[in-house]
């Protein structure tokens, strides 16, 4: 974290993420030494979208580093709801797999919520199955989420608590927002979830001692919004025209009120794919005999 009179500490998702994954390659070399196998993930991606093919890559290279074997299969555009949903039972029933990402948005003609329910509970290491985001909601999580989860793991290890403090989520998407407030609520919070529909989002934004922004339009909080003193988590990743990448919250502005703030990029990004790590490692802990 580093520091600067006139602003917010900026929190470093990038070195916090890395204890996490210096743990997991320590898990997994650990078995290793056991003579078992290492944590196994599969990583499918459909379809060319340039956006997820960076995102894939980088899931890929902490695989590598994390001494998890990361099995890839690339799938044209062109493949149906039938092969996929055939491909991941395939991967249900392997047992050298322990996790089974599949990278979305898919394309328009296949059903995302038919493949994502698809997926083995057990190995749905993203926490997008209703199981998961079910167990999360009762208080009894599973696999967590992986990019709410890695905002609580920030918040914790920058020895910030979230109980009893008011927290407010702009973004209400099943990828983020909802299980990003079950994760609040889990740690005690007060939780305010704004979305589109949400009238006089500057107010509630101003109310926030904790904020997490998941919209993923930049600057759809303004710098002035923020409550003096507040805790900025921005979860979005936009790239300009300009080829620079910025988050949700205009952050120079953010910054002169703020107590704590995310940076985009290096913020919670690096955290998504920490948590994705452990996860499978997890994953794998349960599945290997140990
Ligand atoms: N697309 C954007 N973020 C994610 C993620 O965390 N997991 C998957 N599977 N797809 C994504």
């Amino acid at each position: 974290m580093s520091s600067n009179e006139s602003g917010a500490r900026i929190i470093d998702g990038k070195a916090i993420a890395q204890d996490f994954r210096r743990d997991v390659r320590a898990a997994s070399d650990r078995l290793v030494a056991r003579g078992l196998r290492r944590p196994g993930l599969a990583v499918i991606l459909v379809g060319d979208d340039p956006a997820s093919q960076v995102y894939v890559r980088n899931k890929r290279l902490a695989c590598d580093e994390c001494g998890i074997v990361s099995v890839s299969h690339d799938l044209p555009h062109s493949t149906t709801q039938t092969e996929l949903m055939t491909f991941i039972e395939q991967m249900n029933a392997d047992d050298s797999i322990d996790g089974i990402l599949v990278q979305v948005p898919l394309p328009d003609h296949i059903d995302e919520r038919h493949i994502i329910e698809a997926i083995d509970p057990a190995k749905d290491v993203d926490g997008f199955h209703p199981f998961n985001v079910g167990r999360l909601a009762l208080r009894h999580p599973l696999m967590r989420p992986c990019t709410p989860y890695g905002v609580t793991r920030l918040l914790e290890k920058t020895g910030i608590p979230a109980k009893g403090k008011h927290c407010v989520v702009v973004g209400a998407s099943n990828l983020v927002g909802r299980p990003m407030a079950l994760e609040l609520l889990l740690s005690g919070a007060t939780v305010t979830v704004c979305h589109r529909f949400t009238q006089n989002l500057e107010q509630h934004v101003g109310m926030a001692d904790i904020l997490v922004v998941a919209v993923g339009k930049p600057g759809i909080v303004r710098g002035e919004w923020v409550k003096p003193g507040a805790v900025v988590i921005d979860v979005g990743i936009n790239r300009l025209p300009s080829g620079k990448l910025v988050g949700d919250v205009e952050f120079e502005s953010a910054r002169r009120n703020a107590a704590f703030i995310t940076p985009v990029p290096g913020g919670v990004g690096p955290m998504t794919v920490a948590m994705l790590m452990k996860n499978t490692l997890e994953s794998a802990l349960q599945r290997i005999k140990h």
